[in-house]
């Protein structure tokens, strides 16, 4: 899988692939990474890619021009590109968004910065809008970062053990049941001891149960989607 990071400030995303497991996924061509500066490709004379909004409102937009010419660039060597754009109003990612995009050949993180982006490039070129979280960042690089990291742990080989992903969190919606290694006592706390006994059965229905409880203390609303599922 091929991720292109359009962005006016790599160096705030290039260190995250420095170490650990992307930065092994890379070295197994697993992943790769190529980054475009829209100011590179900036028609203007004084080599601005922003400018005032039109019809007021605060801060600098990003213009058209210098983000079309980048992106067609992409496009014209990658027709399978698949462009995502981060910002406030996309839709919520999730972990399923991270388990569908992580079969597509190429993905495309546009991200906008100053107050956002003209409209049009985003009517123009978007597959997909993403947010984070309910919350305005100052940029929409850390969102790129999220999406690409929750993504790359869902490609074949990316993960040393690859049965990590079965037991995961928002699987069918719930939460992971606890986990524990050594030691067994730690500052008067024991880990749960049926967890210990080989049981695997036993394990695995205790899990459930906990991952069920925790799911219901931790993320109601996750759980009210379980409830109605198998009520359904
Ligand atoms: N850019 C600014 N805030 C963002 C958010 N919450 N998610 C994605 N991109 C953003």
């Amino acid at each position: 899988m091929k991720f292109s990071f359009v962005t006016l400030f790599s160096s705030i995303i290039e260190g995250y692939f420095q170490d650990s497991i992307l930065s092994n996924a890379i070295k197994t061509n697993k992943i790769s990474i190529d980054f475009f500066n829209p100011r590179d490709y900036t028609e203007d004379k004084h080599n601005r890619v922003d400018s005032p909004m039109i019809g007021g409102g605060a801060g600098m937009l990003m213009t058209p021009q210098p983000l079309s010419s980048t992106i067609d660039n992409i496009l014209d060597t990658s027709k399978k590109a698949h462009i995502i754009f981060l910002t406030p109003v996309g839709k919520k990612f999730t972990q399923n968004d991270a388990k569908r995009l992580s079969k597509k050949e190429h993905i495309v993180f546009v991200s906008g910065r100053y107050e956002g982006i003209d409209e049009r490039v985003i009517e123009q070129y978007a597959d997909e809008l993403f947010s984070i979280g309910d919350y305005i960042l100052t940029g929409g690089e850390l969102a790129s970062m999220v999406l690409c990291d929750a993504i790359s742990r869902n490609i074949d080989g990316v993960l040393g053990n690859s049965s990590s992903l079965d037991e995961e969190s928002y699987e069918e919606s719930m939460l992971e049941a606890p986990s524990f290694t050594k030691p067994y006592e730690y500052n008067g706390k024991s880990v749960i001891l049926d967890y210990s006994k080989g049981n695997h059965s036993k394990i695995s229905d205790l899990k459930q149960k906990l991952s069920m409880s925790k799911t219901k203390f931790f993320r109601p609303d996750l759980y009210q989607i379980v409830k109605q599922e198998e009520n359904r």
